[in-house]
């Protein structure tokens, strides 16, 4: 499948829906390109992002697969980097100002924000440096000016287990409002086929896997696990990685305390609203409890789920 370069809108029209096309859950139709799968109307933007956008050698991009840490990843590096001369005063903390979804606003889905942000028109201002940026998309299709740049990213990534039941609750909460959940069963295959936005989840992870192996100054690349089991280790290394270190013990615990789930999820800006369309702001926040999966997985979805990360995974010396 390769891309229109540079086509009429039109044009753009017919190749997007020339795209082989699959059902994803019974929700919703998705497309392939570049071997990921993508919601048709996010297509579009994400080709305009590959096309059209400048990277900064300062830029600081986040990638993350749905469901693996997005949210929390923003709130932190939101907190580390612009968070760090105030006072203990909530009021001045920009997490509770707006949800972190709108400081750092996803690229390609910024056509469904319900408030967009004028600072965040990266085709054509320049934002305060540095700017601060998120994405969905696959290595594969970013810009060649991010990869070619000094531009960091950090990528989050998570057990699949527990993505694939994060997953789970949070489609079943925006498409199945007052419905039955949809079968986990057909979602766990679903997920191992690949099939679902921004799937293969797998192959998503590899492509960033192997690229921080190349360069591993260039991609910081996170665990979801490894945050809950060392958060100050981990927010070290990511505040050294934002060339903003945290240099004391309380800074660090401040951070991690102003990031907590437990705190996020009861703020004002958090319980109510919505950044995206259809997408209440609540439903980001669940649990955040590694291994939730005991509580839903049978013994065939967990194999069948360990066994395609086992294939996928093979030889990459990633394990998750
Ligand atoms: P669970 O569904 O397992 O609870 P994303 O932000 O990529 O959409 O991922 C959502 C997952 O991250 C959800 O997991 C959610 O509860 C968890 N999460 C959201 N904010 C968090 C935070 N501040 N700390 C830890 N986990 C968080």
């Amino acid at each position: 499948s390769s891309s229109p370069v540079q086509k009429n809108s039109e044009e753009e029209d017919r190749w997007v829906s020339e795209l082989p096309r699959a059902r994803f859950w019974d929700a919703m139709d998705i497309c392939l390109w570049e071997g990921i799968w993508f919601e048709p109307g996010l297509v579009k933007p994400a080709l305009n992002f590959k096309t059209n956008f400048e990277a900064q050698n300062e830029d600081i991009l986040l990638a993350s697969p749905p469901k693996t840490g997005t949210t929390w990843l923003k709130a932190l590096c939101l907190c580390i980097l612009k968070n760090q001369n105030i006072e203990d005063d909530e009021k001045d903390d920009v997490l509770t100002k707006e949800n972190p979804h709108f400081n750092v606003q996803t690229i390609e889905s910024m056509i469904y924000s319900t408030k967009p942000n004028p600072d965040d028109d990266l085709y054509t201002t320049r934002k305060d440096s540095p700017r601060l940026f998120h994405t969905h998309l696959p290595y594969n299709v970013l810009p060649d000016s991010i990869k070619q740049s000094d531009c960091k990213i950090v990528y989050i990534t998570r057990n699949p287990k527990d993505t694939v039941v994060s997953l789970w609750h949070f489609f079943n909460s925006i498409f199945r409002t007052n419905q039955d959940p949809f079968p986990l069963e057909k979602a766990v295959e679903c997920f191992c086929s690949g099939i679902h936005q921004y799937g293969p989840f797998f192959d998503h992870v590899l492509q960033y896997w192997g690229e921080t192996q190349k360069r591993p100054n260039k991609i910081l690349f996170l665990k979801y696990e490894d945050l809950k089991k060392d958060p100050k280790g981990e927010v070290k290394k990511l505040a050294d990685f934002l060339g903003k270190p945290l240099i004391d013990e309380a800074e660090i615990d401040k951070v991690l305390w102003r990031c907590s789930l437990d705190r996020l999820k009861n703020l004002e800006v958090n319980k109510n609203g919505s950044i995206l369309y259809g997408v209440p702001n609540s439903s980001y926040f669940r649990r955040g409890v590694v291994g939730d999966w005991k509580n839903y997985l049978s013994t065939d979805m967990e194999k069948l789920i360990d066994e395609t990360a086992k294939l996928k995974f093979e030889g990459s010396g990633l394990h998750l």
